[in-house]
């Protein structure tokens, strides 16, 4: 392509520091080094997890930055080195790294990539350097992958090739949203055919969720939201039945414990919070029930519950974006979206220009949106 090489000024989103909303600018886009891809944005989801940047509740992230991290892209340009992908490639960024030669990723049942931001800082690329700049000012990158710019520069562990007739407007959920929710259900808790699962809140990604439960045959999926408004997609997409905790007296895991005999074979905590992880806990089966934490908990929290909800043999496990090793996984995805397998369109509520983020964080925050969409 002509721009190979050259540096490319488009429109970015950029959060300039802590507590302000996002503005939209020129950002120049340097060409990618070494093991470096660029990748033309076509179209990005808008995460919880991008707010919590805004807002200073996601750790370790370096001032200006561009956010941003469920797009789909075509690839503009490869730096030297770079074999798994060329221009014209449809791609998928990856928020989670798979490097394919750290401890982690040797192993065959962790998907916690040794390079991912836990580890080590994304906020620049791995040689330290930005490839962002906008008014004579170095911006970060966010997760390696910035997907709020038309442009953005990734290693090219953190990407991957998708099926070229992938609409890139709906696949982009699988970069996180869809992904860490349905991998929970499938990779994570392994739900068996017949079982009952419970699933609190029904937010995209636990709607996600649903659909894996329903995926994998659990003949009875109950979904969990003070906002009954939820239920009714929940209800389209699998879940056999919705219930409101503000209806009841009883703690929400005692009406639970009471409508299945002896409490769910699996439980997912997709709010973020630790009551209702606690009581999702609770609400397992003695003696086999799985709990799985999918919910990003509050920054610099500690969790605290009767330790005999384990010592009886239920287990409590973390998900981390669902499990799958990212650049094995997400192609099949994309081919199992293709074929039908399962509607993640059903959680795009907003598709809108770019240009209109700012409405598209007013519609998160007034929990109105399942998921926004944003177009270049
Ligand atoms: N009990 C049940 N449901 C609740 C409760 C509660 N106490 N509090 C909030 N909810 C519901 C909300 O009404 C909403 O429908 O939880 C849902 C959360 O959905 P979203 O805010 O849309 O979040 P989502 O994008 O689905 O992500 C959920 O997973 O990836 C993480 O960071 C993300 O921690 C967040 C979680
Ligand atoms: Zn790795
Ligand atoms: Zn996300």
């Amino acid at each position: 392509m002509d721009t190979a090489g050259k540096v490319i000024k488009c429109k970015a989103a950029v959060a300039w520091e802590v507590g302000k909303p996002l503005s939209i600018e020129e950002v120049e886009v340097a060409p990618p080094k070494s093991h470096e891809v660029r990748v033309k944005i076509i179209a990005t989801g808008i995460c919880g997890t991008d707010d919590h940047v805004l807002t200073g509740s996601f750790p370790k992230v370096n001032y200006p930055v561009i956010p941003g991290h469920e797009g789909a892209g075509i690839v503009e340009s490869v730096g030297e080195g770079v074999t798994c992908l060329k221009p014209g490639d449809k791609v998928i960024p990856l928020c989670l790294p798979q490097c394919g030669e750290c401890s982690s990723c040797l192993k065959s049942n962790t998907n916690c990539c040794l390079k991912t931001h836990l580890c080590e800082p994304q906020n620049l690329m791995p040689d330290k350097t930005s490839r962002f700049t906008c008014k004579g000012k170095q911006i970060h990158h966010f997760l390696w992958i910035s997907t709020f710019s038309e442009y953005t520069v990734m290693p090219d562990s953190t990407v991957v090739k998708i099926d070229d007739a992938a609409p890139l407007d709906k696949v982009c959920l699988f970069g996180c949203g869809f992904s860490t929710g349905y991998g929970a259900a499938l990779n994570t808790a392994q739900v068996m055919p017949g079982s009952t699962c419970a699933v609190f809140g029904l937010g995209g990604v636990g709607l996600s969720v649903v659909m894996g439960c329903k995926a994998a045959r659990a003949s009875r999926i109950i979904g969990i939201d003070i906002n009954k408004e939820k239920f009714i997609k929940a209800k389209e997409l699998g879940a056999t039945e919705c219930l409101d905790p503000q209806d009841y007296k009883k703690p929400i895991q005692e009406v639970l414990v009471e409508m299945t005999g002896h409490g769910v074979d699996y439980a997912f905590e997709v709010v973020g919070c630790l009551d209702t992880l606690t009581a999702a806990l609770a609400s397992c089966h003695l003696g086999c029930g799985v709990c799985v934490m999918v919910g990003v908990p509050p920054l610099g929290s500690q969790l605290s519950f009767d330790p005999m909800l384990l010592f009886t043999g239920r287990t409590l496990k973390g998900c981390f974006i669902g499990g799958w090793k990212m650049k094995d996984s997400i192609p099949q995805l994309v081919s199992s979206y293709m074929a039908k397998k399962f509607n993640s369109d059903a959680l795009i509520t907003h598709t809108l220009p770019f240009s209109q983020i700012s409405e598209g964080f007013s519609l998160l925050h007034a929990g109105k949106s399942i998921r926004i969409v944003l177009v270049f």
